[in-house]
């Protein structure tokens, strides 16, 4: 669905379809670069990177491999609870690769903080990360990113994998959502 299937319950339209598509476009083309010649493990972290992973894979010119893992850092409202656990662990031995991690938005910082130190531990040739979006006025812990989208205003946007108890992911562009719909 759009933004108009579902217009009474944004402020606006942040980012449409193919503004999204434009900068995956791009940063895939970064990280082809800065990867040439060595092997590439893209991890999603579920559930909210499906889209991201699933468009900046296809923008590559290059064979990469790609796994994913789930952990649980929020509730079903719309503030971190400040524990992270991991629901689903790679199925990749991750040991002298080059990783990346892709997620679709930076809040706090909590999850990747904790991701990059779990996955650094396991003696991988590199980890880094790229997140469609960060909010920085969020941010409660520093997060090293090497690739980023936009950052944002610290609203409570949808859309493109970002959910609001677990609707509008399908969403194809991010917007802001109404405070009426989470309040
Ligand atoms: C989101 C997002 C990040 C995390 C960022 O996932 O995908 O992983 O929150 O927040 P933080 O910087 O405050 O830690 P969420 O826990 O909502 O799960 P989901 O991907 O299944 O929606």
């Amino acid at each position: 669905m759009d933004a108009s299937h579902v217009e009474n319950d944004l402020v606006n339209v942040i980012f449409t379809e193919e503004q999204i598509q434009t900068r995956l476009r791009e940063l895939a083309a970064e990280i082809e670069q800065d990867y040439a010649g060595k092997d590439l493990l893209i991890v999603g972290i579920l559930r909210g990177a499906v889209m991201v992973m699933a468009d900046l894979a296809r923008s590559f010119t290059r064979h990469l491999e790609m796994d994913w893992m789930a952990v649980s850092s929020y509730g079903s409202g719309t503030k971190s609870s400040g524990v992270v656990r991991i629901l689903k662990d790679l199925d990749t031995d991750i040991s002298g690769r080059h990783v990346v991690i892709v997620d679709e938005i930076i809040d706090t910082g909590l999850t990747l903080s904790w991701l990059t130190a779990n996955l650094a531990s396991r003696s991988p040739a590199s980890v880094e990360i790229c997140t469609l979006l960060r909010k920085p006025e969020a941010l409660t812990m520093p997060v090293d990113v090497r690739y980023i989208g936009w950052d944002i205003p610290n609203e409570f946007v949808v859309g493109y994998g970002l959910d609001y108890k677990e609707r509008y992911r399908n969403l194809r562009d991010i917007g802001t959502l109404a405070p009426h719909v989470y309040s």
